[in-house]
């Protein structure tokens, strides 16, 4: 028998702050209690892609970014939905960096999963924020600025449901276009930049924080990343009794995240469910 190595990070979501985030605002990001497991399997040969339930021509220049070439075979297993803003790329990049460092014998720290997930990223996104590995290595909810440390932050895990559009957004396309929009969609920057700040004083309250991520759901619309669907979904949870509800992402598609009440997830999400893909999840991660 061939000797294995696993490593499993969560998925995320962003909470609040996408979009203001790229000019400077906070965002609120968390992961999720849904991911990915990567397994090495040391073989003879050079290093391949065995079983995937990620179908993407970059996997074997982002898996050569960061294994030997010669000698494992690598598997990938995820239960989240891939190219929705769900952070499945950065998933795989830190599941594959904690396997790695297994087969080393040892638990790598968060500076490894930085500097090497950011190589991974690069291959799939060109150049992101860093937003997303950083909160899938960090694991549970992220205060995060462009350019400064992300700093961890205390939140009660709430039930969520998220609605998938089944549309993979483009992230640098949507943020181009909102380059292009401004300074008309400055105003709507600003107050997404204040929601998040807003939101930080009402963690604990999850009336309050529905409240502001369906003000946000709104801004997003104004500075033009969401779609009809998107905003049909919204409704859709919030008639079913979701406290609130905003895309979370780039938007263009990708998915909703709506807020729950206790014991609220069932409803939203069988209401979803007669017409798209839904699925109830911890925000953070339980
Ligand atoms: O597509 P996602 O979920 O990685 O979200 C992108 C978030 C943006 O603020 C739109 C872009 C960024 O780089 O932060």
């Amino acid at each position: 028998m061939s000797a294995t190595f696993t490593g499993r990070a969560p998925g995320k979501l962003i909470l609040l702050g996408e979009h203001s985030v790229v000019v400077g605002h906070r965002a609120i990001a968390a992961a999720v209690s849904r991911g990915t497991t990567v397994r090495l399997t040391d073989v003879e040969g050079p290093t391949r892609l065995g079983e995937s339930s990620i179908q993407d021509d970059r996997l074997m220049t982002a898996l050569r970014a960061v294994l030997p070439a010669e000698g494992l075979q690598v598997d990938i297993f995820t239960d989240l939905p891939v190219g929705r803003g769900m952070g499945s790329s950065a998933a795989l990049a830190i599941a594959l960096l904690r396997a790695r460092a297994a087969r080393e014998g040892r638990t790598p720290d968060f500076a490894e999963l930085h500097h090497d997930g950011f190589l991974v990223e690069r291959v799939f996104h060109g150049n992101p924020s860093g937003l997303d590995h950083c909160v899938v290595a960090m694991g549970g909810a992220v205060l995060y600025r462009r350019g400064e440390a992300p700093a961890p932050l205390q939140m009660p895990s709430y039930p969520v449901v998220v609605l998938d559009s089944g549309v993979a957004g483009d992230t640098g396309q949507l943020v181009a276009g909102v380059a292009s929009r401004r300074p008309g969609v400055d105003p709507a920057l600003m107050r997404l930049g204040e929601l998040v700040e807003l939101a930080l004083r009402s963690l604990h309250d999850p009336h309050a924080l529905g409240g502001i991520m369906c003000e946000a759901h709104a801004r997003l619309g104004e500075i033009g990343v969401s779609t009809p669907d998107l905003d049909e979904m919204c409704a859709l949870a919030l008639q079913n009794g979701a406290l609130g509800a905003k895309l979370s992402g780039a938007g263009g598609g990708g998915v909703v995240l709506a807020l729950c009440p206790d014991g609220g997830e069932a409803l939203v999400q069988a209401a979803a469910r007669r017409k798209i893909a839904a699925f109830a999840c911890r925000l953070p991660e339980a």
